[in-house]
């Protein structure tokens, strides 16, 4: 675990991730491998949690979305069409003094392996020239191990929505505009796994792609493509969105997403691809980023943050890379369009087929299509416009699962100090989870363990929540020890059952005392209520 020493807060998150159970490392007890983590009892609640909230934001909450979970190793040829084979590398050095290989582009952080609190421009090790390290991990299918059988474990998820694109359509009646999402594993052999889990080669990502129509043909429609708002929210989709617009939609709607469970605006950055950064595929790309302890600072000593999500326009790239190496049409109908393009003016239609013929020639010469055949190509694609076909754009919001865990680990962490009536202070964590992630929803804790009758109402109240959340039954230790210890666990909501909820008081008789985890505020309710209530709060 490679965390500089001076990143005190970041060591007592790892520390406590540990010591609760939220992250382990995986192999420990053969020493390791670097860049791989398990997630502990509690660690895999936050997750499963995490990922719930965002399939039913960004699939059951919607009608213009559907889900697909595919295969991890795929067919190698998606890998090919997709760029991956050829472009997905890092660039790779070896230091041939102390043997360390780095990432051409990150010397200056990386501890040198010989020296580990020294960095690597200190051992001034002479270095070799760069070169490209392709980050897909290679595996191969059957018995036979020759160049026939290698495959891949998936970089990214992206790619089987794609080739599944038409297999989606179909079978869920969508029309473009509409969007395919899925959460699932990748894989990408990284040079230089670091910052705990963020940089990791075995990782969890949550995608949609979704597919929009080319600018061209909502003009044809439309008459123009709608402009929008530099900044802020679009508002409700429009059928005269452009890329432009369903670009700046995702951004915003992916914020409210991360301000939904616990992630306010003002940890959150954002940062806009500059030509050179952006991807093969891309056109514009807009990164969210998480403003973590480890986060570099800017001139003013403000922490920028790094990349949670990025929100790709990946224009119509990727089906029209499926389309050329599979042989299979990728492309739709649009009855609207060929409606529309009838009743255009000629000058009109002449722009937007010249407009549509450019964009295409361009990506397929950009695709390696030798000039003449890409002009015939573009002719075709641009004649197909004119009878109502296209090849789909993409917008992909594409989110790190276990990025955003980490963030949500960092932002919940907190550290209160109390002190007691003889003056000793006692410095306790508390993880102000949402509770819509918090691993535990609710902790029922019976006052006492030795009172039977106490014992078998608490195991009551705790059977009868645990059927709707994930709930956790205690009674080892003072009401105080196990509420820091729930406090630890991010748990929103502590539910004690005494002497009054079996009657001391009649009024009281059936009501529990539930305890707020972020106040300790305490409020009494009765027992009928409690699952409604809770459910009202954590979902
Ligand atoms: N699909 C985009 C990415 O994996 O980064």
């Amino acid at each position: 675990m490679a965390e500089p020493k001076e990143n005190v807060l970041m060591e007592k998150i790892v520390s406590l991730c540990k010591r609760r159970g939220f992250v382990f490392q995986s192999s420990e007890i053969y020493g390791g491998i670097n860049g791989f983590w398990d997630y502990g009892p509690l660690g895999a609640e936050l997750k499963r949690n995490v990922k719930e909230t965002w399939w039913n934001t960004m699939i059951r909450q919607r009608e213009d979305v559907a889900g697909l979970e595919a295969t991890i190793i795929m067919s190698p040829k998606i890998w090919e069409a997709s760029g991956h084979v050829s472009t997905f590398s890092d660039p790779m050095i070896d230091c041939k003094t102390c043997k360390g290989r780095f990432r051409a582009d990150q010397t200056d952080e990386i501890p040198c392996p010989q020296k580990p609190s020294k960095c690597v421009n200190e051992c001034h090790g002479e270095k070799t020239a760069p070169r490209a390290f392709n980050l897909m991990f290679q595996t191969y299918v059957g018995p036979v191990q020759d160049d026939s059988a290698v495959a891949y474990l998936r970089p990214e998820t992206a790619q089987a929505i794609f080739a599944q694109f038409k297999n989606v359509m179909e079978t869920s009646r969508q029309k473009v505009p509409f969007g395919i999402a899925q959460i699932g594993k990748a894989f990408r052999n990284e040079v230089t796994p670091r910052n705990y889990t963020f940089r990791s080669r075995e990782f969890e990502q949550m995608e949609l792609e979704f597919f929009i129509k080319p600018d061209e043909a909502i003009e044809a429609i439309h008459g123009s493509v709608a402009t929008v708002p530099p900044t802020g929210h679009p508002g409700e989709p429009q059928p005269n969105w452009g890329w432009q617009a369903w670009h700046q939609y995702w951004v915003e709607e992916r914020v409210r997403y991360y301000e939904g469970i616990g992630l306010s605006r003002q940890t959150l950055g954002f940062h806009i691809q500059t030509p050179e950064e952006l991807a093969h595929y891309a056109r514009a790309t807009v990164d969210i980023l998480y403003k973590f302890p480890f986060s570099k600072r800017d001139e003013k000593g403000e922490l920028k943050g790094e990349e949670l999500e990025g929100i790709a326009a990946r224009s119509d790239f990727d089906l029209s890379q499926h389309a050329r190496f599979s042989g299979k049409p990728m492309g739709v109908f649009d009855e609207e369009l060929r409606g529309a393009w009838g009743k255009l003016p000629k000058e009109k239609q002449d722009d937007l087929w010249r407009r549509y013929y450019e964009n295409r020639k361009k990506y397929l010469e950009k695709s390696g299509v030798e000039t003449e055949l890409a002009s015939k190509q573009a002719t075709e694609d641009a004649n197909g416009l004119a009878k109502g076909q296209y090849i789909p754009h993409v917008i992909e919001p594409s989110a790190g699962v276990d990025r955003l865990i980490l963030a949500l680990i960092a932002n919940a962490y907190t550290e209160e100090t109390k002190t007691d009536d003889k003056g000793k202070s006692e410095t306790t964590v508390v993880m102000k989870f949402h509770p819509r992630v918090a691993p535990i929803k609710v902790a029922v804790l019976p006052l006492l363990k030795n009172k039977p009758e106490l014992v078998a109402k608490a195991r009551e109240v705790y059977d009868l929540v645990r059927t709707q959340m994930n709930s956790f039954y205690d009674d080892a230790g003072s009401i105080g020890r196990r509420y820091a210890r729930q406090d630890e666990a991010g748990t929103p909501y502590c539910v004690t059952i005494d002497f009054e909820t079996l009657g001391e008081k009649p009024e009281l008789l059936n009501t529990v005392t539930i305890r707020h985890r972020d106040d300790g505020k305490q409020e009494r309710l009765p027992i009928g209520d409690l699952a409604a209530w809770l459910l009202a709060r954590v979902r």
